[in-house]
C-alpha cells in the first residue's frame, strides 16, 4: 500500500487564530519554508493590506490573495498561513493539490477580537464601530467553510508551542510520510 506523502500544510481560520505564529513554528519543526499569504500579497502589490483595501477594494484584494496562495501551493515543503478570508470562499479547501493538508485553528469571536485589539489597523474588516458584532457575524458565516479543513485544533488557552505540538501529533497519527526538502 503506498502511503500519502505530505508536502504542504495550509493553516486556515479566523483573524487572531494564530495562523502566522503557529505556521512559523510548524515550518521550523519540519524544516520547511513558511509563507504568510498576507505578507506575500503585500510584496506582490507593493502596498500594506489595509491600503490595498482602501485603494482597490476587498474584491481586488481577494483576487490577489487567490493568485498568491495558488502560487505558494505549487511549491513543496511549505507551510502557508492564509488570511482569514481565503478559506471562506466556496471550494477552496476541496480543491487543494494532492499532498496538501489543511488545518483549522479554532478561535472564538470574543478571543479573536481580544487578540487583535492592538492590531486593528492591520485588519480593515474589524476597523468598524462594533468589531465584536462584525467578528461574530463573519465567523458564523465562515465556520462551515473552515470546518471543511482536514484537521482542526482549538487554540484558546493554549500557547503557540502547544498548538504546534498538537498539530505535529495529529500529523504523526495520520501515518503520512512527511516530505523532506
Ligand atoms: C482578513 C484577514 C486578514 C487579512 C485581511 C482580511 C479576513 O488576515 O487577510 O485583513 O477576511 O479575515 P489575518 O487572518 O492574518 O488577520
Amino acid at each position: 500500500m503506498s502511503s500519502v506523502r505530505l508536502s504542504r500544510i495550509v493553516l486556515v481560520g479566523f483573524m487572531g487564530a494564530g495562523k502566522s505564529s503557529v505556521g512559523r513554528a510548524l515550518a521550523e519543526r519540519l524544516g520547511w519554508r513558511f509563507v504568510d499569504a498576507d505578507d506575500a500579497v503585500e510584496e506582490t502589490v507593493g502596498l500594506p493590506v489595509p491600503e490595498i483595501f482602501r485603494r482597490h477594494g476587498e474584491d481586488a484584494f481577494r483576487e490577489w490573495e487567490a493568485e498568491t496562495v495558488d502560487e505558494i501551493l505549487s511549491e513543496r515543503c511549505v507551510v502557508v498561513a492564509t488570511g482569514g478570508g481565503w478559506a471562506a470562499r466556496e471550494g477552496r479547501l476541496n480543491t487543494l493539490p494532492e499532498g496538501t493538508v489543511s488545518v483549522w485553528l479554532r478561535v472564538s469571536a470574543e478571543e479573536a477580537v481580544r487578540r487583535t485589539r492592538d492590531d486593528v489597523v492591520e485588519r480593515p474588516l474589524l476597523g468598524v464601530d462594533d468589531p465584536m458584532g462584525r467578528a461574530r457575524a463573519l465567523l458564523r458565516a465562515r465556520k462551515p467553510r473552515y470546518a471543511e479543513a482536514t484537521l482542526g485544533v482549538d487554540t484558546e488557552g493554549r500557547t503557540v508551542d502547544d498548538v504546534t505540538a498538537r498539530i505535529c501529533r495529529m500529523l504523526a497519527e495520520t501515518g503520512w510520510e512527511i516530505d523532506a526538502p
